[in-house]
């Protein structure tokens, strides 16, 4: 039984995605549990055809490997600030494209481009086009999967600027920073600290 549970979660834990991940993977874009993430510089790289963007812009972006090949790719558009885990924009491919599908993460249709194959590739060039309503800056954010255990996960491209915020900082009342999330377990802290200020004294 034991045997038969260890090798059940080791196919879970090293479970890949070849045919391209699931909608549960849109927010973390971790593919799969278990290895962890690589933790070094990535050898791939996310441009663009531009640096900044205007409502309904078509941006070809293009994904390339520095050394070597990747497998798997996973790519959405996010703000940079506010809603920075919600895939923004839509995305088309190049006719005939053999290696990348659409997925649409968050409900919104098109909105993450992934692999479809586990074919070894060295680059892809596709397509977003903006949100009709400004979304702020935005950047690429992309997993790459080398091989099975060898992925990198949050690869960031460089922003693309939306001309219509002058501001370099987010908002302080955007939730990227999780001013309130943050702050909770401090709170916490300092609750449970002193009670056992209270107990101690007693
Ligand atoms: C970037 O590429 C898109 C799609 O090919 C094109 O429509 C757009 O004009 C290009 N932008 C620049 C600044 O070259
Ligand atoms: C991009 O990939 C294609 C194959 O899909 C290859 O022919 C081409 O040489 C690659 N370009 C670069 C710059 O690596």
């Amino acid at each position: 039984m034991y045997t038969v549970l260890s090798l059940l979660s080791l196919v879970t834990m090293t479970h890949a995605f070849p045919a391209g991940p699931p909608l549960e993977r849109c927010q973390d874009m971790i593919p799969g549990h278990g290895p962890q993430p690589q933790t070094g510089a990535s050898p791939y790289t996310v441009t663009m055809n531009t640096t900044s963007y205007s409502a309904n812009d078509v941006i070809e972006v293009t994904v390339t490997a520095t050394s070597g090949n990747f497998r798997g790719v996973f790519v959405q558009a996010r703000p940079m600030c506010g809603n920075t885990n919600i895939a923004v924009g839509t995305f088309n491919l190049e006719q005939g494209e053999d290696k990348l599908q659409l997925l649409d993460c968050n409900g919104n249709t098109a909105s993450a481009v992934a692999h479809r194959n586990n074919a070894d590739v060295t680059n892809r060039t596709f397509y977003w086009r903006a949100p009709s309503q400004s979304v702020g800056h935005i950047y690429f954010r992309s997993t790459f999967v080398q091989t099975r255990p060898v992925f990198w996960v949050g690869v960031q491209s460089p922003r693309l600027q939306d001309p219509t915020v002058t501001s370099t900082t987010c908002p302080t009342n955007n939730n990227n920073g999780n001013s309130a999330t943050s702050r909770t377990p401090e709170v916490v802290t300092l609750i449970i600290m002193a009670i056992f200020l209270r107990m101690t004294r007693l």
